[in-house]
């Protein structure tokens, strides 16, 4: 029986690089983003190059109910899905107070409330059947506040929270959960978040989204429970652990203005 792995963001950055490194691994594909082109031509490129089935849903995340959408459609295809990753997110630069609430609000609902309804829907098989992985993208942003993107560092911060919960949760069922924690990486995300330039950001930002799915995939496998790819992404995860919060939150502010 052919083993299915569900995306979430799959029409580009890590969520494309996710698709063809399982596409690889020969695991059948349900990709979900809202570019409907983009994520024909992975079905159309992963399905010549592989001998899997892609599945594509063009589904808006943020929206009400989607998650449902997305369960109901494994079933009406009579796909069991294996591995669940949540990945599809974005953020948004800016002043809280000078921000569009409607963004703020869609982006808790695609970054945490789908993640949510999705665990929740999916985990009850997975249970059942002794055997399941979910990866949720969380971010080192999980660690600390972020003024100037305030609402993004705190959903962050709930996936990472909701994650490591979770794993203790799920210990002994033969179910993991694992949430994957990048620093900056070249994706569409600085766009999508209208970031401007910063040299700090920047400087990080050699990182390629095809290293970090790969370090995603294979902390997945292993069952690890918080996974940090990069030295420099650990080592600054582990300063902010030393520092009084009132400091880092100072100096995230001063780089993100
Ligand atoms: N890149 C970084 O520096 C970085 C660092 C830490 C964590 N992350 C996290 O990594 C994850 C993936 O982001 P990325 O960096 O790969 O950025 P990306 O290239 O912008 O990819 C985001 C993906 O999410 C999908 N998406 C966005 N809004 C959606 C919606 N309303 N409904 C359904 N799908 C939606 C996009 O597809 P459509 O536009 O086609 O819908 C796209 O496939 C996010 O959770 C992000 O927060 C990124």
């Amino acid at each position: 029986m052919s083993r299915v792995v569900l995306i979430t963001g799959a029409s580009s950055g890590f969520g494309y690089e996710f698709s063809k490194i399982f596409a690889s691994k020969g695991y059948d594909l349900v990709l979900i983003a809202r570019s409907e082109d983009r994520l024909i031509s992975i079905k159309k490129k992963l399905e010549k190059k592989y001998s899997i089935k892609v599945y594509v849903l063009v589904q808006d995340l943020s929206l009400e109910n989607s998650g449902k959408k997305v369960y109901d459609y494994t079933k009406d295809n009579g796909l069991a899905v294996d591995i669940l990753i949540n990945n599809a997110g974005f953020g948004d630069y800016g002043r809280f107070a000078d921000s569009s609430l409607e963004k703020q609000l869609q982006m808790i609902n695609l970054n945490d409330r789908v993640l949510t309804e999705l665990t929740h829907l999916f985990l009850r098989n997975m249970i059942i059947n002794k055997s399941g992985k979910i990866l949720n993208v969380a971010s080192i942003a999980s660690f600390e506040a972020g003024p100037m993107m305030s609402v993004y560092y705190a959903s962050k911060a709930y996936v990472l929270s909701f994650t490591e919960s979770l794993a203790c949760e799920l210990k002994g069922t033969g179910v993991t959960v694992t949430a994957l924690c990048p620093g900056p990486t070249e994706t569409g995300f600085t766009k999508g978040a209208e970031m401007p330039d910063s040299r700090l950001a920047d400087s990080f930002r050699f990182t390629k989204a095809s290293d970090v799915a790969r370090y995603g995939y294979k902390s997945l496998m292993k069952g690890e429970v918080i996974a940090i790819p990069g030295i420099l992404n650990k080592m600054g995860v582990l300063a902010v652990k030393f520092l009084p919060r009132s400091f880092v939150r100072d100096i995230v502010y001063r780089f993100q203005q």
